[in-house]
């Protein structure tokens, strides 16, 4: 069970390069693709689902090119895409056995895993109310669902925590940690919090380029020692920011507290502390341009 991405580009007419020569070797486990709006996060996504084709480069799956043929990958491939709808007249149950039938489950199979399906989900309560009336993270749990029902090796999910609360998200972490085991889960998100519990490995992608694939030990430790904060009058503050890479500010009694990445002190009372994932995306996702304050 391999996925090899090798030197993959995806141009769009009369734009750049939404895809820059993009090469990362995936085996099972928990990948977390992490990037701003527009890195190229879904369109990375589709080429791997087999919906786009890349301008250049390749995509074996076991070895195997899946632009010649994709058949492969496909019979294994579950899918969350970033814009998925929902039949809203339809109930859960509806959902999952319109779909399952599309994938040509045969049917006492399909209501078996439906049934297993909508409990793993904690959807079963619900599952005959249309799905007009479900929440936004109900609604995300019937997305996860209709990509789960062929018990897929590959599992690839774009933006599934867009829109959900907290408390979801949270629930949300669980469930990815629970269906990690002998697939491997391809799970973009501009929240580090949402994959730094559970991805093994994270890659951030920035303008198209991978610019880090890496656990996050190691991506904490490019930023150890880098780490600052003071506080400062808020019209400081805001000169700082256009040329410190400030990765958060804090209201205080005193002024605004700030956080800044930074090869050297920005200043004699910063002081250094302990880095976050956060931190180390915010500067990768800058592309690692924390100078030394001037
Ligand atoms: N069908 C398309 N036609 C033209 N340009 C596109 C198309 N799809 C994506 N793009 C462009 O390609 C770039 C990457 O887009 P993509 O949707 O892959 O980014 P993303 O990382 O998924 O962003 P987001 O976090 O907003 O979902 C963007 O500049 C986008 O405008
Ligand atoms: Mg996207």
């Amino acid at each position: 069970m391999h996925l090899s991405i090798q030197g993959v580009c995806k141009s769009y007419p009369g734009r750049g390069l939404a895809l820059d020569a993009f090469s990362l070797e995936l085996s099972p486990g928990v990948l977390g693709l992490l990037g701003p709006n527009g890195a190229g996060k879904s369109t990375l996504m589709r080429i791997l689902a087999t919906l786009t084709r890349p301008s250049a480069g390749r995509v074996l799956w076991d070895g195997v090119d899946v632009a010649t043929a994709p058949e492969g990958l496909r019979a294994v491939l579950g899918y969350l895409p970033q814009d998925f709808g929902v039949y809203p007249h339809l109930s859960a149950v509806e959902f999952l056995g319109y779909l399952a039938a599309l994938k040509g489950l045969p049917p006492p199979a399909a209501r078996r895993r439906i049934d297993e399906l909508l409990n793993a989900l904690n959807l079963w309560e619900a599952r005959a109310v249309p799905l007009a009336e479900y929440s936004g993270g109900m609604r995300q749990r019937v997305g996860i669902a209709q990509a789960l029902l062929n018990d897929p090796r590959l599992l690839i999910i774009d933006e599934p925590t867009v829109g959900l609360d907290p408390e979801e998200r949270a629930r949300f972490r669980t469930l990815i940690a629970e269906l990690a085991g002998n697939r491997i889960v391809l799970l973009s998100t501009h929240i580090v919090s949402d994959v730094e519990a559970t991805a093994e490995r994270i890659a951030i992608l920035h303008r198209g380029k991978l610019v880090a694939a890496a656990t996050p030990d190691v991506l904490l430790e490019a930023v150890q020692g880098r780490v600052f904060e003071w506080v400062v009058p808020a019209e400081e503050a805001a000169r700082l920011r256009t040329r410190l890479l400030v990765t958060s500010t804090l209201r205080r009694a005193q002024g605004v507290q700030l956080r800044v990445v930074s090869n050297a002190a920005p200043s004699p009372e910063a002081r250094a502390v302990a880095p976050s994932l956060e931190d180390a995306y915010l500067e990768l996702a800058a592309g690692g341009q924390a100078g030394s304050a001037a």
